[in-house]
């Protein structure tokens, strides 16, 4: 099949055969894990090692400050999107601020695996958008706060290799309403972004290694 359609496929076939497909494949996952079971609470769904599974985004090597920040969002609601609330709202509900510290620790230490789902064709210009931006459409440079090889500093997370469904889907929600934290400046930097450019950026951090 070809690429662009496998992937309108499988967005099409959704969450609920996702879902299904994480609670086939729940036993081997859990057979090979020797993490704790407050990890593993979050591993059944964030895939081995934290490196993203499905719908659930890779967690390994991603900047504490920002697991911390987002689990608080959960907590609170303020990250709102239709899988935020389907999925993390109830898997955070019952975490204290002290947990979600060191949940944040951990997954921060892992080793991030790059997803490379992206389209290889569009690689290029997402690199030159994620560089210099578009001035002309009034689309900013991410390099700026996402650093130049978009590993993150402090509570800017680091988006090199997470998956391309997963980049895709956040870079849609922001010009849908959808929020992740109160002071977010993704709303605004993410207005301008048309389909084409959000698929050169996913795709190009997708294989950032
Ligand atoms: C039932 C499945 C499920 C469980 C259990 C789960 N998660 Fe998630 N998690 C998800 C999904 C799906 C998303 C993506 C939400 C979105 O698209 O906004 C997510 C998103 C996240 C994010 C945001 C990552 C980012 O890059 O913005 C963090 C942080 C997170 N989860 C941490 C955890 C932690 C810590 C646990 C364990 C306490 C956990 N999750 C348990 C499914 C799950
Ligand atoms: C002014 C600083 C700033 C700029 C410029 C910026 N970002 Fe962000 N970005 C952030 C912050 C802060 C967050 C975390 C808060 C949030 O998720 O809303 C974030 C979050 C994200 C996330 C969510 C990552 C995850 O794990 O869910 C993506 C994707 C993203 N930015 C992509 C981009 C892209 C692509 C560009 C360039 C077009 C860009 N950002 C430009 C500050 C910035």
């Amino acid at each position: 099949m070809h690429k662009a359609r496998k992937l309108e496929v499988m967005k099409r076939i959704g969450l609920k055969i996702a879902i299904m497909a994480i609670v086939a494949s729940a036993a081997p996952v859990w057979a090979g894990d020797d993490e704790n079971p407050g990890v593993r609470n979050c591993t059944w769904c964030h895939g081995t090692s934290a490196q993203g599974y499905m719908v659930a985004p890779r967690l390994a090597g991603q900047r504490a400050q920002y697991i911390e920040s987002q689990l608080r969002s959960f907590h609170e609601h303020t990250r709102d999107n239709p899988f935020s609330k389907q999925y993390m709202w109830g898997a955070v509900a019952a975490l204290g601020p002290r947990e979600a510290r060191d949940l944040a620790i951990y997954f921060a230490s892992l080793v991030p695996k790059a997803a490379n789902d992206g389209d290889r064709d569009l690689a290029a210009r997402g690199r030159t958008i994620y560089l210099d931006g578009i001035p002309e459409a009034n689309i900013v440079s991410c390099y700026a706060c996402h650093g130049p090889n978009a590993e993150g500093v402090r509570d800017i997370p680091r988006l090199g290799g997470l998956a391309y469904f997963y980049l895709k889907g956040r870079l849609e929600q922001w010009g849908q309403g959808y929020h992740s934290g109160v002071e977010s400046p993704m709303p605004l930097v993410a207005r301008h972004l048309g389909p084409d450019e959000i698929e050169a950026l996913a795709s190009y951090l997708s294989f950032v290694k």
